[in-house]
């Protein structure tokens, strides 16, 4: 009998991790990744944060503790300890009672469970009709996530400017004039992935002075909380703006980077609403949401996070650990750049360190890519884009040399 999956047809991989599986298999000596999606140490080793590795002791003693269902919203000390680091404790939308928190797996379960609220209950009932705008370039899971949630109008909005490497201001505030009434606008905390580049304070206030204007709803995406200026603060700024400007939002956040807790997933939809009555009613439609997907949330990264955002001692130790990440990207940032210049590499090179996060757009073209990885075996995304934690003091002369190759060689 034939198999009643026979007509299923074989979906393509995901592009950063097959990039990761090519690089495993690769045998040369020399090879470096540069797609992978994760902080990397000097030794190109993943890094367990020492503060995450103390809270993991304090779990396993602490026996008090059990393996129960959480809450189908999660850990309620969880949740608000999130929210708080988003908006900050300061934040008028605490003062007033109107901020709620679904927690989620990963940043990414954030956003669908976001999205999956606004196709049910945003601008009418079952809309699948709203655009939804994501950046263009944006994180290649931005769309799928939208799409798979009902959404049928997804749109790219103008973000990056090849020519000059930057933010192209005059297209975004163009697609936002340009957007029907109450459209979706995704919009990245910090950091944004895969560009390494973010709208200055005043450029975020003209954006949102447009939004504010045309009623188009902030869904802010906040993957990498710290790793853009190595201030938790700073890189909060846009989210805390919009709160001050009397938005409605969401935020979705991600602990797997600025924790290192990639395979724990961790992540909190941080909602803020015009008031309490509001809030709850969206959190009890969101309750219904995580019920049929993923009932409840799994405990240990929540617990870690929570209990390191709630002890003053540990938190102020996490604050170090993620200036520490930061730190090293930074480093790696200044080390390629001056090693490119010195080496005379065509083109210009400011923007590697103009451009912040874990990301670098380098302006690589995808036969130059190609040849990275065929002939250098330096595996980095077609786009061109980079992880700054690839690069290790011990890589850097091969992979400046080899750019170099790359751009004088190949056009
Ligand atoms: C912009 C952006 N949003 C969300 C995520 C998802 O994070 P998580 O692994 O926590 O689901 C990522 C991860 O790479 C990201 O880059």
């Amino acid at each position: 009998m034939a198999s009643i999956f026979t007509s299923v047809p074989q979906a393509p991989p995901v592009a950063v991790f097959k990039l990761t599986a090519d690089f495993r298999a690769d045998p040369d000596t020399r090879k470096v990744n540069l797609g992978v999606g994760a902080y990397r140490t000097d030794d190109s080793q993943p890094w367990v944060l020492p503060v995450v590795k103390k809270v993991e002791q304090m779990i396993a003693k602490d026996s008090s503790l059990n393996h129960e269902y959480l809450p189908i919203l999660g850990l309620p000390e969880f949740r608000s300890s999130a929210s708080r680091i988003a908006l900050g404790d300061d934040s008028p939308a605490f003062k007033e009672n109107r901020v709620g928190g679904v927690q989620s797996l990963g940043g990414t379960g954030a956003l669908r469970i976001g999205a999956e609220f606004l196709r049910r209950w945003y601008n009418g009932n079952n809309n699948t009709a709203t655009p939804i705008y994501i950046s263009s370039p944006s994180w290649e899971n931005h769309n799928a996530v939208f799409s798979d949630a009902g959404f049928k109008d997804i749109r790219a909005y103008s973000y990056w400017d090849a020519a000059k490497r930057g933010l192209d201001l005059e297209g975004f505030l163009r697609d936002l004039e340009n957007a029907p009434e109450f459209s979706i606008f995704v919009l990245h905390a910090c950091a944004h992935n895969p560009t390494g580049t973010d709208p200055t304070p005043d450029e975020w206030k003209q954006i949102a002075d447009v939004m504010k204007r045309r009623s188009l709803f902030p869904f802010f995406d906040s993957a990498y909380q710290g790793f853009a200026s190595g201030s938790l603060d700073k890189d909060a700024w846009a989210v805390r703006f919009f709160v001050s400007q009397g938005f409605e939002l969401f935020c979705a956040q991600s602990f797997s980077k600025n924790f290192g807790l990639y395979n724990e997933r961790v992540g909190n939809l941080t909602v803020v609403g015009k008031d309490c009555d509001n809030v709850a009613r969206v959190l009890s439609q969101m309750e219904k949401i995580v019920r049929t997907t993923w009932s409840n949330p799994p405990s240990q990264g929540a617990r870690i996070v929570a209990t390191t955002l709630n002890t003053p001692e540990l938190f102020d130790e996490w604050r170090d650990n993620v200036k520490t990440m930061a730190e090293r990207v930074l480093l790696m940032r200044a080390e390629l750049k001056s090693r490119l210049e010195a080496l005379k590499t065509p083109g210009t090179w400011n923007h590697i360190v103009n451009q912040i996060g874990m990301f670098s757009y380098t302006g690589l073209n995808p036969k130059q890519v190609e040849y990275l990885i065929k002939e250098k075996h330096i595996y980095l995304m077609a786009s061109g884009r980079i992880n700054m934690c690839g690069l290790t003091t011990k890589n850097l002369d091969y992979v400046a040399q080899s750019i170099y190759e790359a751009a004088t060689k190949i056009q």
